[in-house]
């Protein structure tokens, strides 16, 4: 059956993978980034009924002003998906600029909150929807130079776990670690070597099935995508 899915950052990496892929496989999707070059093609590639938007996650205001938006022509999401992130650029923590901290725990964390805030409440008065917040496997270990980075998804899985209590029995929150994909943000923190990681094309033929087939049995559980 198809399904109307919310997805952040679609105009590169994982984000513009699963919109590609999902719209093939006849599905609606809702997408934001906040740069206005990817959503437009994006816009002109996929018209009606998926709809894509420049919305900053981290401006509480503008994530507002489009949940209204989407909520008053869609149906809540059968699938919200928080995807957009940032990295720091790789440097022990004590030399990562104020500005460049403050920027990631902003999209990372409070842009996750903020989607939750606008979208959440419409499916939970449906009683239906499962949330699922892109961790990391920095969410769940740890390495040096990208401790801002880990600071962020330690918390999305901390995050998620307690919405997970929280959410009604027909709805499910799952953190979820992608894996390891050779994406822009790879490149920043591998460099070079990022290209010997799993492809783009590759990870999504996994990723879509695993996401589509997530339930309420599901909810609090953090996952992997099996690649
Ligand atoms: N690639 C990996 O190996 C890997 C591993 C573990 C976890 N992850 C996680 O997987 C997710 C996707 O990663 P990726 O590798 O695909 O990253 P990416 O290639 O850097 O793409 C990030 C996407 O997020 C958007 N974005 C960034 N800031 C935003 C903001 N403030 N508001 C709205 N959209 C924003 C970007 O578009 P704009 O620049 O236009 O905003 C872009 O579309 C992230 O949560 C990441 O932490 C990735």
């Amino acid at each position: 059956m198809p399904k109307l899915i919310v997805i952040t950052g679609v105009s590169r990496g994982l984000g513009l993978a699963m919109t590609e892929q999902l719209i093939k496989e006849n599905h609606t999707v809702i997408g934001c980034a906040s740069r206005i070059a990817g959503v437009e093609k994006l816009q002109q590639q996929f018209g009606s009924p998926h709809n894509f938007t420049v919305v900053d996650v981290a401006d509480d205001r503008s994530v507002k002003a489009w949940a209204s938006e989407v909520l008053n022509r869609y149906s809540p999401p059968d699938i919200l998906i928080n995807n957009a992130a940032l990295v720091n650029h790789l440097a022990p923590l004590w030399k990562v600029p104020a500005d460049e901290f403050d920027r990631l725990i902003d999209v990372n964390i409070k842009g996750v909150s903020n989607i939750i805030r606008h979208f959440v409440p419409a499916m939970i008065a449906k009683n239906s929807g499962i949330v699922v917040n892109f961790s990391s496997g920095w969410g769940r270990s740890t390495s040096p130079e990208v401790a801002p980075y880990c600071a962020s998804k330690w918390a999305i899985e901390g995050l998620t776990r307690s919405l997970a209590q929280e959410l009604p029995a027909g709805m499910a929150a799952i953190p979820l670690n992608p894996g390891i994909i050779h994406t822009d943000m790879l490149e920043i923190c591998f460099g070079e070597s990022a290209a010997a990681y799993t492809s783009i094309q590759d990870w999504v033929k996994k990723a879509v099935p695993f996401l589509l087939q997530l339930s309420p049995k599901d909810n609090g559980m953090p996952l992997t995508v099996p690649i």
